[in-house]
């Protein structure tokens, strides 16, 4: 029977791959308005797009990536290479978005760098977290990144 889960009861896998699966719905959405040349939509959902991938990272470093460090921390020193890189990727395809040249083989080359990145961290990290972390380092992570958005409204406004 389905229930509602409380915090207490969610893993940090489910609730971090939900993430990241919503995060590839946004960059998706992004495509889609991209290739219909809606450029207000493009900017609008990418806006999101770009505030929620960076408050995952964030909360990732925060609140997990400090503890896998003190035991193991090449393994925590790989994810963080890999944020570094996907930072530097974002703020490249945020200024092709603003300049409206954003490149479609990019965006979808993005999606795949950040399926990979997934899959990296739900084999080392989230695994990890709900195997080995307390529950004082769990729970602020998922309140971080289960917290609604405050300001959601950009995208859905596609009036022309
Ligand atoms: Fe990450
Ligand atoms: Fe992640």
């Amino acid at each position: 029977m389905a229930q509602p889960a409380t915090h207490e009861e969610v893993h940090v896998r489910a609730i971090m791959m939900a993430d990241h699966q919503e995060l590839e719905r946004l960059l998706d959405a992004v495509i889609q308005a991209f290739e219909g040349g809606d450029r207000e939509a493009v900017a609008a959902i990418w806006t999101r797009f770009d505030r929620q991938l960076l408050a995952h990272f964030a909360a990732e470093e925060r609140h997990l990536i400090p503890t896998l460090l003190s035991s193991s921390p090449r393994a925590a020193a790989a994810i963080l290479a890999e944020h570094r890189h996907l930072r530097a990727r974002l703020v490249e395809l945020g200024a092709g978005v603003d300049l409206h040249i954003v490149n479609l083989r990019m965006a979808r080359a993005f999606i795949d760098e950040l399926r990979a990145h997934a899959a990296h961290e739900d084999r080392t990290l989230y695994r990890w977290a709900d195997e080995q972390a307390a529950d004082s380092i769990r729970l602020p992570l998922i309140q971080a990144v289960d917290a609604p958005s405050t300001d959601s409204s950009a995208a859905s406004n596609s009036s022309t």
